[in-house]
């Protein structure tokens, strides 16, 4: 059986006692080599789901469990060695003075031995395209190249949850597919839980789960498939659909009969393929 990863029970959250409640009784479960994706409205509470899960926040009510252990201000340095966050915003994540030295952070913080942090430094540089770039400073980077490197760094730790918190939205359709693929062939190899926060239809699309979230509730939790189904309910809440979602409707309202809810060029195409031959 699979693993429980990650586990919110109950959780409600406010930036403090005159604020609003941010999040309001959560609940979810993510499991390892699960691929999730959470999705829902600028604001509806997503970006402090992912400070929670790391002990950046804590919550007022409920309880937070991560690999078994309940956070606290007590597990949390324990807690943070199986959990790598990568931020939309790279320019607060870094910490050396050269990529390299960057990626290594992470990795001297746990006691990586020297060789291994080596053959890290290599392997989670050229998996993002950035091995060029080992002895260059930060700061003059690119958005997208930092990015990168604040992706390297995580991976280099090998967590067992890895939440990316709109962490390619700066990087252009190319590179933001391949680091998809990068980091969904690293999540499959070592099993970990991946979380990723994102506005990026495609991204979502490709995960296993779709956590929905709305005004700071859980508005829904299913299959990508499930989840676009329910395509005037999604756009109530402020969300959009994958465009071949739309184009299914429009066919449909035009009269072609399909059957199956395709969420991608090739799916629709199929669909087409096999309700027309039959016909
Ligand atoms: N440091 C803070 N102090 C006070 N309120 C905050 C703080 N950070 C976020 N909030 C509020 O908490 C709510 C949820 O914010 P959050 O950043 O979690 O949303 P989000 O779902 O990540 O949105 P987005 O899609 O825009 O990234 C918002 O109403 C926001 O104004
Ligand atoms: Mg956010």
């Amino acid at each position: 059986m699979r693993e429980k990863l990650v586990e919110f029970r109950h959780v409600s959250f406010r930036y403090g006692e005159e604020q609003p409640w941010v999040l309001n009784n959560c609940s979810f479960e993510i499991y390892e080599d699960e691929a999730m994706a959470i999705i829902g409205h600028n604001g509806s509470g997503k970006s402090t789901i992912a400070k929670l899960m790391n002990g950046l926040l804590f919550p007022q009510e409920g309880q937070i469990i991560i690999n078994g252990k309940e956070l606290t201000q007590e597990s949390i340095w324990e807690i943070r060695k199986d959990v790598g966050m990568v931020f939309q915003n790279p320019d607060n994540q870094f910490v050396g003075t050269t990529v390299q030295d960057d990626v290594a952070f992470g990795m001297e913080n746990r006691g990586i031995d020297r060789h291994e942090m080596v053959k890290r430094i290599d392997d989670t540089l050229s998996a993002v395209g950035m091995e060029a770039y080992r002895l260059t400073e930060p700061h003059k980077l690119s958005g997208g190249q930092k990015q990168r490197v604040a992706i390297a760094s995580v991976l280099a730790i090998f967590p067992n949850v890895l939440i990316l918190d709109e962490a390619t939205a700066m990087l252009d359709p190319r590179g933001r597919s391949e680091i998809m693929n990068t980091v969904t062939s690293v999540q499959e190899q070592r099993h970990l839980s991946l979380i990723t926060i994102t506005h990026d239809l495609k991204e979502v699309v490709e995960a296993e789960r779709v956590i929905v979230m709305n005004d700071g509730q859980v508005w829904d939790e299913a299959t990508p498939r499930e989840i676009f189904a329910k395509k005037e309910e999604l756009r109530e809440i402020g969300l959009d659909i994958p465009f071949v979602a739309t184009l299914s409707d429009e066919l449909r309202k035009a009269g072609v009969f399909i059957t199956n809810e395709a969420l991608s060029h090739e799916e629709l195409l199929e669909e087409l393929w096999t309700s027309h031959s039959t016909m």
